[in-house]
């Protein structure tokens, strides 16, 4: 599969998100783990998790144990793998989503991360949502520091605007190196965000590239341009769209997230996928 950077290291252009096997809906984790090794078995090396992707509170880090699971069970040689997790969100058990972006809740929330997912140090260590009780430049000085300790090798961070952006870069050395922001046919405003990641040579992740898990399947027929492309191709309009966010920059890495190997087997072919310049003009454009 054609490959791109983060930091200096080269994973896929199309990542697995982790969040639809564990929270709400999820599949058994037999189902779970098939689409892991569905994903590895296509040239997947970007694996997207959380420690707060779980329903219950007993189960923080939920997706984090799945796909240290499926790594270790997986036939082929997994040391090109790089699973990104974050910190900073939690799960009361509830269904709700609450942060807690503290130099202590992330500083032990890595820990936690390192124990399940078996490993002395995170390839990528993303702050997963600015707390608005925390100074943003505490939360990102807690990166700073953990990979100044080693624990984590990359930094990044997630629903940043663009001063945070700037503000992170600055607080880390120059060595933020991903940005994980809302973006899909039905979500563009993080245009702005993406534009300054391609600028400063920084990787964006889209994350809900197709919508988000409850509209994804659907993607076709609430966005009729992005589907009229797809049947022009012979493909899907997933495809398409991933297609579309890929041609933004060479610095975009769509996450798309399955519950499903055949989610995942058709999503990673976009990264074959070529649109015409007219096509993505129109697609720009399309509602
Ligand atoms: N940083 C943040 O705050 C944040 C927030 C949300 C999500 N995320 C990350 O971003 C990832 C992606 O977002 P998401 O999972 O919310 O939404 P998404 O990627 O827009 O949609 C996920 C759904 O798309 C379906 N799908 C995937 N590929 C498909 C294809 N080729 N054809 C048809 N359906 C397809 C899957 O269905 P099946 O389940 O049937 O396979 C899956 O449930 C998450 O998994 C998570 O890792 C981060």
């Amino acid at each position: 599969m054609k490959q791109r950077s983060i930091g200096n290291v080269q994973v896929s252009a199309i990542g697995l998100g982790g969040m639809p096997m564990s929270i709400e809906g999820r599949p058994d984790i037999d189902r779970s783990v098939r689409t892991i090794h569905a994903a590895l078995d296509a040239g997947v090396t970007l694996i997207d998790t959380a420690d707060a992707y779980h329903l219950h509170a007993d189960e923080v880090g939920h997706n984090e144990t799945l796909i240290a699971q499926a790594l270790a069970s997986w036939s082929g040689d997994t040391s090109d793998v790089l699973v990104a997790t974050k910190g900073g969100h939690l799960r009361p058990g509830d269904g709700s989503w609450t942060v807690d972006g503290s130099p202590a809740h992330l500083r032990e929330a890595v820990e936690g991360s390192l124990k399940r997912l078996g490993v002395d140090a995170i390839g990528l260590y993303q702050f997963h949502r600015p707390d608005p009780k925390v100074p943003y430049a505490d939360s990102v000085g807690t990166l700073r520091e953990l990979l100044d300790e080693g624990k984590i090798r990359l930094a990044g961070i997630s629903n940043a605007n663009v001063e945070q952006i700037r503000q992170a870069q600055e607080i880390l050395g120059g060595r933020l190196v991903s940005v994980q922001n809302q973006f899909s046919p039905a979500f563009r405003s993080s245009e702005d965000e993406l534009r300054l990641c391609d600028e400063l040579g920084i990787a964006f992740l889209p994350w809900s590239p197709l919508g988000g898990i409850a509209k994804a399947g659907e993607l076709g027929s609430h966005f009729a341009g992005f589907a009229q492309v797809a049947e022009a191709h012979g493909v899907s309009p997933q495809q398409v769209t991933l297609a579309w966010e890929l041609a933004k920059s060479e610095h975009v890495i769509p996450i798309p997230g399955a519950s499903r190997p055949e989610s995942i087997t058709d999503s990673v072919r976009a990264a074959e996928l070529t649109l015409t310049d007219e096509e993505l003009a129109r697609l720009d454009q399309a509602a």
